[in-house]
Formats: C-alpha cells, structure tokens, sequence
C-alpha cells in the first residue's frame, strides 16, 4: 500500500539478539515505499553485519562518529537531520539508559542528543534486564520526554528464558511506525465501534449467524487508534486479532448475541463517535431450547422457531445522541439493490447523520471494500481499496464533523 511513501527513517540498531530481525524490518520499511539508512552501534555489529543492512537497503552502515565518509565529519547531525523519524530496533537497556540521562558517547546515543526529529524505541532484552528498576524508570523518562516506545513483548527468549522484554516482531514493528506517521486527528476523542456477527441460540449447540467477517469494524478500530482515539472495540463473535494488539491499547469486549452486544453498547455511551459496524441479526429465537433439540425427540415433527424482535443499537444509540449531542454516529449497511435509495431511507430512519453503503454485491469476508458515504444534503464515493485504506479515509472525514 506504500504507507510509508516519501519517509525517511533512520535505523538505528544496538547491540542485541534480536538483530536478526531488523533485516526483515528494513526490507518490509522499504517495501512501503519508506528511504532506510542504517546506523550500528559495535556491538550491533556482532550480530548482523554491516554488509547485510547494506545489502538490504542499498546504503553505506555507519557505525562510528568518526566515519570520514561524512564530507563533514558530524556523522551525528548528518544522519539526523536527514531523517523523518530515528526507530530503534533493537533498543538494548544500555542504550535506552544512556538515551534517557542524555549521554552521548557514540554514534546513536549522539544522534539521540542531537536530532529533531522524533524517535522510536523498540526494547530488546532479557527480562531480569527489562523488570529492572532501572530499566522501568528509564523507560518511564523516555515516555515523559515523548518518545514512542513499540514494546516488548513476552514470550521465550533467547537465553532459554520466558517473560517480557522479547522484540516485536518485523510485522509489528512495521504497523507501529506506520501508525505513527498517521494524522492524529482524533486525539482526545472517544470511539466505540461494534464489529462481527452476532449468534442467537437456537439451543446450546445449534444457532443462527450472519457471514459478517468483522474485517471493517476491526480496520476501522486499527483506523481510530492510529489516529490518537481511545477506541472501545465490542466484536461479536469472530475470528479477528484485536488490531495493534502488542500496544495493549484497543479495549475490546467481546459479545455472542444481539441483546449482549445492545448492553455492552449502552453501558458505554461517553464516546464522541460510534460506528455501528455489526451486522445485527434482527431477530433472536424465542422459544431457544436450554437442551439440545433431539431428533428423535421432535420426531417427524420439523422444530418451529419463534422469532422476537432484538434491540436496535444503532436507534438506542442515536436516541440518546440526540438528547446528549454525542456520540456522532455512523450506520453501516449491506443492501443488495436500489443501494442509494435504501441507504438514505435507512440513515433518516435511524435518525443519525451518516451512513455508510457497501457497494457491491457481496463483500463480506473480503479485504477491500468499495463504499457509498451517505450524508443528509450529499453523498460520496470511496474507491475500491483494502479495508482499512478506507477507514482511514473514513477516520478523516469523521474528525472534521466532530
Ligand atoms: N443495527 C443495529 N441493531 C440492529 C440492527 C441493525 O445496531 N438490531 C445497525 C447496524 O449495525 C448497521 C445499521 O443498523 O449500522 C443498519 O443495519 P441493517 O441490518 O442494514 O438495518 P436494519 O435496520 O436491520 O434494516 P434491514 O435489515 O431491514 O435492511
């Protein structure tokens, strides 16, 4: 998608196991359309070396502030200066300890002191070295003085040991710097999404559902998120990591059927925006049998299900939207014809300001989308693209309307 078109970032890597995976990184980095110049400390280079990042990215490594190569010999204001953002990964303890003091006696820790740019860290260590006191306080003063940190992670590391302080992964790393350049338009503003399916019983094995993948809903959390909301996630049930997940900051509340998804919604109405992404079923089984429904049982006789209207969230929602002034709401629909007509009957039925068409048959479980962006006085069209492409352009739209 060539997300990171046009950035300069400048790779910093400190000494660490974890290394091996930057080769990974700066291919996918430069994959999304981003420039990537190289910069090791010593130690880095016992891990990977110099002609490997070269290789990857096509430019000089540079690994000590006395590197002639520089017509200047400031190594340490060049590379800075030249950069949209300083990542590092891996980000050793040491480093991050010298970082936070503001020491400069290398080539990075140099760069740190000298930049203007903004900087990433991404920890890589053992996690004695990451539950440290130190360390935590270190990491709390890098958090106070606005760098962004992507990070850790637990799991087993390669000391034989298990717990926190274990890098990212290249994916992850490379969706946190990808939200990082994203506009954060909605910073201070609350978002509560739902997304999925919803299941209503039929008896405890059997039940009905809906071909709602969550796919949009979720790209729409990753969307809010990326742009500096506090995003509430209320996901019916699907199989969808909750996106960003490693940053730990997507609140996600998971619901079965429509009349949990209704509660979960209306106990938390403090949001600025809601967009009601769910395909709700309609209707939940009355007479849903608390056993299973024997065939033997029913005999020759086919069961009959009894239908009983389920809440409608969205109408809930916009109800006490009007009464509040918040939250700014959002319909989606999947209709299969007269799409302009039915989605503006729709969105005045609904009593909210916007609502959203898929257009297109049939794009459940898909990962583009093509969109119809109703309003009440006009209406416009989003171009295929993937799904959260087009949350991102819903995302900025939203943030001039709120
Ligand atoms: N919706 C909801 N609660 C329901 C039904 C729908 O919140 N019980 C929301 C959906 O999340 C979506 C919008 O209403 O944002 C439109 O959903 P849709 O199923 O298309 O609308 P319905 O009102 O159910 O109309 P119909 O199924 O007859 O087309």
């Amino acid at each position: 998608m060539n997300s990171l078109q046009g950035k300069k970032i400048l790779l910093a890597m400190s000494g660490g196991i974890a290394a091996f995976k930057v080769a990974e990184l700066a291919r996918s980095l430069i994959q999304e359309g981003a420039e990537v110049q190289v910069a090791m400390s010593e130690a880095a280079t016992h891990f990977m070396t110099p002609v490997t990042m070269q290789a990857l990215t096509g430019k000089p490594v540079y690994v000590s502030q006395w590197d002639a190569r520089i017509p200047n010999n400031m190594a340490h204001i060049e590379l800075s200066r030249q950069a949209d953002v300083i990542l590092i990964a891996p980000a050793s303890a040491d480093l991050m300890a010298k970082i936070s003091l503001g020491l400069a006696d290398d080539l990075i820790s140099t760069i740190c002191l000298a930049k203007e740019c903004p900087l990433i860290v991404v920890p890589a260590m053992n996690k004695q070295m990451w539950d440290n006191p130190a360390t935590q306080r270190n990491v709390a003063q890098l958090d106070k003085d606005g760098v962004t940190v992507l990070g850790p992670t637990s799991g087993s590391q390669a000391c034989g040991e298990n717990g926190m302080g274990r890098m990212l992964e290249a994916h992850q790393i490379l969706e946190g710097v990808i939200s990082f350049f994203q506009e954060k338009v909605l910073k201070g503003k609350k978002v509560l999404i739902t997304a999925g399916p919803t299941y209503e019983a039929i008896d405890p094995v059997r039940g009905i559902t809906n071909k709602s993948s969550g796919k949009m809903g979720f790209a729409l959390a990753q969307a809010a998120l990326e742009a500096g909301a506090e995003v509430h996630l209320i996901a019916g049930p699907c199989h969808l990591n909750t996106p960003l997940e490693f940053t730990g900051k997507i609140q996600r509340t998971n619901v079965t059927s429509a009349k949990e998804m209704h509660s979960a919604v209306m106990s938390d109405l403090t949001a600025d925006v809601f967009f009601s992404v769910a395909a709700v079923a309609d209707w939940h089984v009355k007479n849903a049998s608390a056993q299973k429904i024997k065939k033997e049982v029913a005999g020759s006789n086919t069961p009959t299900l009894e239908f009983e209207l389920n809440p409608d969230i969205l109408a809930s929602v916009a109800e006490s939207a009007a009464k509040n002034k918040k939250p700014y709401c959002v319909g989606f629909a999947a209709e299969t014809n007269d799409l302009e007509r039915h989605a503006q009957e729709k969105r005045i039925k609904k009593n909210i300001p916007m609502l959203v068409a898929n257009i297109g048959p049939d794009t459940f479980g898909l990962d583009e989308n093509e969109l119809l962006v109703i309003e009440e006085s006009s209406s416009q069209r989003f171009e295929k693209a993937d799904k959260l492409h087009l949350s991102r352009q819903l995302i900025r739209l939203i943030s001039k309307k709120i």
